[in-house]
C-alpha cells in the first residue's frame, strides 16, 4: 500500500493554468474522491499522478518517495476510465492478463490471477467473450478486473461509472467499494457525481477552478461546508439559500420581508452584515409558525416528496426546495408555513460565500454505537 502526496501541485498549459498549487495528503488504503463540477482540473490531477501528464512545478510523492521523473509505467498504479480502452481482439481473460504477459508472467499463474479477479467480479462465465460481446457494464467490470489483476499500489479511476445507466451506477458503486475493502490498496476516485462521492468516499476532495475548496469526510462536508460553493455543490437536492442580514444577536438572519429565522449558535459576523441563510431541504418542514410560502410542485417518489415552494418577495423568482419523509395533505397553490428543524442552518458572507463560524464551536454529539 502507499500514500500520496501532493505539495504545491501546479499545471499550466502555455498561459492557462489548471492547478494552482494544490496541497493534498491521501492516507495508505484510503479511498479518496475527487469531485467537482467539469473542468475543474480533476483529470488533468489524476493524470498527473499517473504519470501521463507533466508536472509545471511542486511534487508528487508515493511512500515518501518523489515520483515526479518516474515513468508511468513504473508507478506501480492502475487506472480504470471512462471507456473501459479494452482491446477489442482480446477476449476476457486476455484483456485481464495482458499486463502479466507483459511482465512474462507464466501462463498457469497468469489463468489462476485472473480466473481469482473475474470470480470476484462476476465474470467468471464471461472469460473466453470478446468486448464487443460484453453489455457495458460488463465490459467495466473487465477494465476494473484488469486493474485488480496486477495487483497495483495504487488504483485511479476517472470517472469509470459516467456511461452506465442509473441503476448499473448504483450497483456498480457498491462492487468498487467491496473491491477496495477486499485488495485493501489505496484508491482515488474522479467523479462529478456528489452522490458519488458522498457514498462512496472515505474522504472527499472538494474541486473547483483548480483549486482545493475543502477536504474532509463526507458527513463534515455536508454538516460543515466551509463556503456557499461547498455547500451548494455537496446534497441532492441542493441547499436551499436565501439572502438576508445578520441579526444584532448574531443568533438570527433577518430575511427581505422583515422575518427572522433563529441559528442553532451565535456566528461570527457583523449585525447588520449581508449574508446568505443555508437551509437543507430536508432541514425544513411545515410548522404553525415560521415563512409563508406558495406551493408550486409537488414531486412524489414514494419514500420521500420533493416540495417546490415560491414567494417572491423573499426569493424572487427562485424557488425553495424541500424535503418531506413524512406524508402530509398538500397541493400546488396552497399555501404552507415552514421552518427550520431545531439545529439546522447554515450561514455564509454574502460576498465571500464563505461560511459564518460559531462563536463556540459546537460539537455535534456522536452517538456511540455499542
Ligand atoms: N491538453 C490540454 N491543453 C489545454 N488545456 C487543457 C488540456 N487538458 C485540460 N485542459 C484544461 O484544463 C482544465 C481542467 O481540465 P480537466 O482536468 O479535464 O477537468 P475535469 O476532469 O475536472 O473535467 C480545463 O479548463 C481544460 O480545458
Ligand atoms: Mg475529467
Amino acid at each position: 500500500m502507499t500514500d500520496v502526496k501532493i505539495s504545491q501541485l501546479r499545471k499550466s498549459y502555455g498561459i492557462q493554468t489548471a492547478l494552482h498549487g494544490l496541497d493534498i495528503e491521501m492516507e495508505s488504503g484510503e479511498f479518496v474522491v475527487l469531485v467537482g463540477p467539469s473542468g475543474c482540473g480533476k483529470s488533468t490531477l489524476l493524470r498527473m499522478i499517473a504519470g501521463l501528464e507533466s508536472i509545471t512545478s511542486g511534487t508528487i510523492a508515493f511512500a515518501g518517495r518523489v515520483v515526479n521523473n518516474i515513468a508511468a509505467k513504473d508507478r506501480d498504479i492502475a487506472m480504470v476510465f471512462q471507456n473501459y480502452a479494452l482491446y477489442p481482439h482480446m477476449t476476457v481473460r486476455e484483456n485481464m492478463g495482458f499486463s502479466l504477459k507483459l511482465r512474462d508472467v507464466g501462463e498457469a499463474e497468469r489463468n489462476a490471477s485472473v480466473e481469482a479477479a473475474a470470480k470476484s467480479l462476476g465474470l467468471g462465465h464471461l472469460l473466453d467473450r470478446y468486448p464487443r460481446q460484453l453489455s457495458g457494464g460488463q465490459r467495466q467490470r473487465v477494465a476494473m478486473g484488469r486493474a485488480v489483476v496486477r495487483k497495483p499500489a495504487l488504483f485511479l479511476f476517472d470517472e469509470p461509472l459516467s456511461n452506465l445507466d442509473a441503476k448499473l451506477r448504483v450497483q456498480m458503486r457498491t462492487e468498487i467499494k467491496q473491491m477496495h475493502k477486499r485488495v485493501k490498496a489505496t484508491m482515488i476516485y474522479v467523479t462529478h457525481d456528489q452522490v458519488e462521492a458522498m457514498t462512496m468516499g472515505d474522504r472527499i476532495v472538494v474541486m473547483r477552478d483548480g483549486r482545493v475548496e475543502q477536504v474532509g469526510k463526507p458527513i463534515e462536508l455536508y454538516d460543515r461546508p466551509v463556503n456557499e460553493f461547498v455547500a451548494g455543490f455537496l446534497g441532492s437536492p441542493s441547499m436551499n439559500f436565501i439572502e438576508g442580514t445578520l441579526g444584532e444577536d448574531r443568533q438570527s438572519v433577518v430575511l427581505s420581508d422583515g422575518s427572522r429565522v433563529y441559528l442553532p449558535c451565535a456566528v461570527g459576523g457583523a449585525a447588520g452584515q449581508p449574508v446568505k441563510l443555508g437551509l437543507r431541504p430536508e432541514e425544513l418542514q411545515p410548522s404553525d409558525r415560521g415563512l409563508s410560502f406558495e406551493i408550486d410542485v409537488i414531486e412524489p417518489t414514494g419514500a420521500e416528496t420533493i416540495v417546490m415552494l415560491r414567494n417572491p418577495a423573499l426569493i424572487g423568482e427562485a424557488s425553495l426546495c424541500l424535503l418531506l419523509r413524512e406524508r402530509y395533505d398538500l397541493s400546488p397553490g396552497q399555501a404552507i408555513t415552514i421552518a427550520p428543524k431545531p439545529g439546522s442552518g447554515h450561514v455564509f458572507d454574502a460576498e465571500s460565500g464563505n461560511r459564518l463560524l460559531p462563536d463556540r464551536v459546537v460539537e455535534i454529539a456522536k452517538v456511540a454505537l455499542r
